[in-house]
């Protein structure tokens, strides 16, 4: 029970990758108040953090200043001043450069990268030590034909943990994590063309990695034994990055 006393806030937590670090972040003791875009899924999820620890579940769009100030507030009253951060929230949409339109270029950078700022923001002013964990991911390296906005907004994501490890160290630790391609609904038949897909199992370990594969990162770089790590992308990755 690493975490035992400490409350984490997670942005998207209702499934996938979020809901991972939400119960991984509970099971080892604390208190997980999380945010998700008005998602049914929202309700399981609370369920099964509550069987574990405290847990607390809040609709809203981290694009929007005035909500996440509502959610953070709301969380704080359920369960006291927030210790960690998970940026997690994201969203991603292909289509080739020329057929981006401005306003689906500009919605994939106000969920990506504005909310990580929003929440980060939010965060900070209210709690002076702790960690803020990103969730990159390998495509904000690598790039890729057809994800220009969603690309950009993660490359700029890893940025912004380097600026905000040297501007809060040495109280607040701030890393990311940048997956590779995870089993979630972000990568169904549905949401990413054929190509797309073929190209995610192009990589040494040639399979889809498991949400709770990015959650023990998540809750390691939140728990006592990292506590000399700070401004640090980790690839996790089934080797699509090596560095
Ligand atoms: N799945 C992958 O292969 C992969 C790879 C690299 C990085 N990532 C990143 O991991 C994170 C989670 O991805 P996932 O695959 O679990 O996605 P997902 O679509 O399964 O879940 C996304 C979560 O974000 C929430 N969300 C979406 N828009 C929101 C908004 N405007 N306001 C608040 N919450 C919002 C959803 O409600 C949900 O809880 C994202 O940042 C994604 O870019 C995913």
């Amino acid at each position: 029970m690493n975490l035992a006393g400490q409350t984490a806030i997670v942005t998207g937590g209702s499934r996938g990758i979020g809901r991972a670090i939400c119960k991984a972040l509970a099971k080892q003791g604390a208190r997980v108040g999380f945010c998700h875009a008005d998602d049914p899924k929202a309700v399981d999820t609370l369920a099964e953090i509550s069987a574990l620890s405290e847990g607390f579940s809040f609709a809203c769009d981290v694009s929007s200043e005035t909500e996440v100030a509502a959610f953070f507030a709301s969380s704080e009253q359920a369960l006291g001043l927030p210790t960690i951060l998970v940026n997690n929230a994201g969203i991603l949409k292909e289509s080739p450069l020329t057929k981006t339109a401005v306003l689906d270029f500009d919605r994939v950078i106000a969920v990506n990268l504005r909310g990580a700022f929003l929440a980060s923001r939010a965060f900070v002013r209210s709690s002076k030590s702790g960690r803020i964990i990103f969730i990159a991911s390998d495509l904000g390296v690598l790039g890729r034909e057809g994800m220009v906005a969603y690309c950009a907004s993660k490359g700029a994501i890893i940025s912004m943990t380097r600026c905000l490890a040297h501007e809060f160290a040495p109280d607040i630790l701030v890393n990311a994590v940048a997956p590779g391609s995870i089993a979630t609904d972000m990568t169904s038949p549905d949401s990413m063309s054929p190509e797309a897909l073929a190209k995610d199992l192009a990589t040494p370990l040639a399979r889809f990695g498991e949400p709770e594969e990015i959650a023990s990162m998540v809750s390691y770089l939140a728990g006592p034994d990292s506590k000399f790590i700070t401004g640090q992308c980790f690839g996790v990755n089934g080797g699509s990055v090596m560095q």
